[in-house]
């Protein structure tokens, strides 16, 4: 284990506070996966985020509150963006909204954009973390650019190593897959990247969203790029049937045969399991050993869609 990584304990969440205060990188548990945390009024700790993740510029960042209070003098909440963060925060949904005037996050965080992304994670440690910090932490997922991300502490450790000043090993993710990002910036509520909370909650509280997407080239959630969350081997798609030397990501009890290793990432078909299961089995199943990895069709609906969206990215043509 990597000497940087510790228990989260109340003394070790305090320390972290401190180097978080000091402008150092903190990564931390949350319930979708781990974050690099830096304080989000300090440029100059918002440009250690990028150097570390190896992060394009262009690419805004998470900012983190332990709820809406601190959240109301960041972005601009109108009345449907209240709703939206009194049934889901805190909570894996991400907001994107139009930035406060006189918000202190640094521009670096936001990209520039006169936008700005809000989140109020739920994870214990987190809360306690940011509470401790008393001030908004902007937090990419904890993995290198491109790179699928971290559900476990050892995660981050292998991607990032000394490149964070201290890594709280809070366990396992219980959602496992990124937040929901919700633009609600401008007209129509627009589904920027689907996640632990799906459509079909969304679309019951806030009526019609539409989806993002169409030109690739020009994605309106700066980090949808085509390639991403990516393994190092090549991904196969609604395998049904195996090919020489492949492993094999299966979901359900019916599984195919002939396959140099098999792991399912949930034998009874339940979406929530696969998703908490994903990254990890993922980065398992990411050895040279194997030819490539073959994944079994999974469901479009629910958590499913994120699942999907995930794995398209995984298996595009690496840029
Ligand atoms: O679950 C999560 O959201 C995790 C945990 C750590 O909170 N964070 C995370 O951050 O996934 P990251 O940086 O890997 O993904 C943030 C996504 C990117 O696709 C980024 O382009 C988008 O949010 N985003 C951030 N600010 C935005 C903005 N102002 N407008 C549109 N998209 C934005
Ligand atoms: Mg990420």
């Amino acid at each position: 284990m990597n000497a940087n990584t510790v228990p989260a304990s109340s003394e070790n969440i305090s320390r972290a506070a401190e180097l978080l205060r000091t402008g150092g990188l903190v990564a931390f548990p949350t319930e979708t996966v781990y974050g690099l945390g830096a304080d989000a009024t300090d440029g100059r700790a918002v440009a250690r985020v990028f150097a570390a993740k190896g992060r394009p510029r262009f690419n805004p960042l998470i900012v983190h509150v332990p709820s809406l209070a601190e959240a109301e003098v960041i972005g601009e909440f109108d009345a449907r963006a209240r709703t939206a963060a009194r049934e889901f925060w805190p909570g894996p949904l991400t907001l994107v909204l139009r930035r406060q005037a006189a918000s202190r996050v640094a521009l670096l965080a936001c990209a520039g954009l006169d936008t700005v992304a809000i989140r109020a994670p739920a994870h214990p440690v987190a809360q306690e973390l940011m509470r401790q910090a008393s001030r908004p932490l902007a937090a990419p997922s904890a993995n290198r650019s491109g790179h699928v991300s971290p559900t476990l502490a050892a995660h981050v450790a292998a991607e990032l190593g000394n490149r964070v000043a201290l890594i709280l090993d809070g366990g396992a993710c219980s959602v496992g897959l990124e937040s929901t990002v919700l633009d609600l910036s401008s007209g129509a509520p627009t589904l920027l990247r689907p996640g632990g909370v799906t459509l079909e909650t969304l679309s019951a509280l806030l009526g019609d969203i539409a989806l993002a997407g169409g030109d690739p080239s020009a994605p309106r959630a700066p980090g949808q790029l085509a390639s991403h969350y990516a393994p190092t081997l090549p991904l196969r798609l609604d395998a049904t049937t195996a090919m020489p030397g492949e492993a094999l990501l299966a979901f359900g009890r019916e599984t195919p045969t002939g396959f140099a290793e098999m792991l399912n990432l949930s034998e009874s078909g339940d979406l929530a399991e696969a998703a908490a299961n994903l990254f990890a089995l993922l980065r398992r199943l990411d050895r040279p050993q194997f030819a490539g990895i073959a994944v079994m069709s999974i469901p479009e609906r629910g958590l499913g869609r994120a699942i999907n969206d995930r794995l398209r990215r995984a298996a595009a043509p690496r840029g």
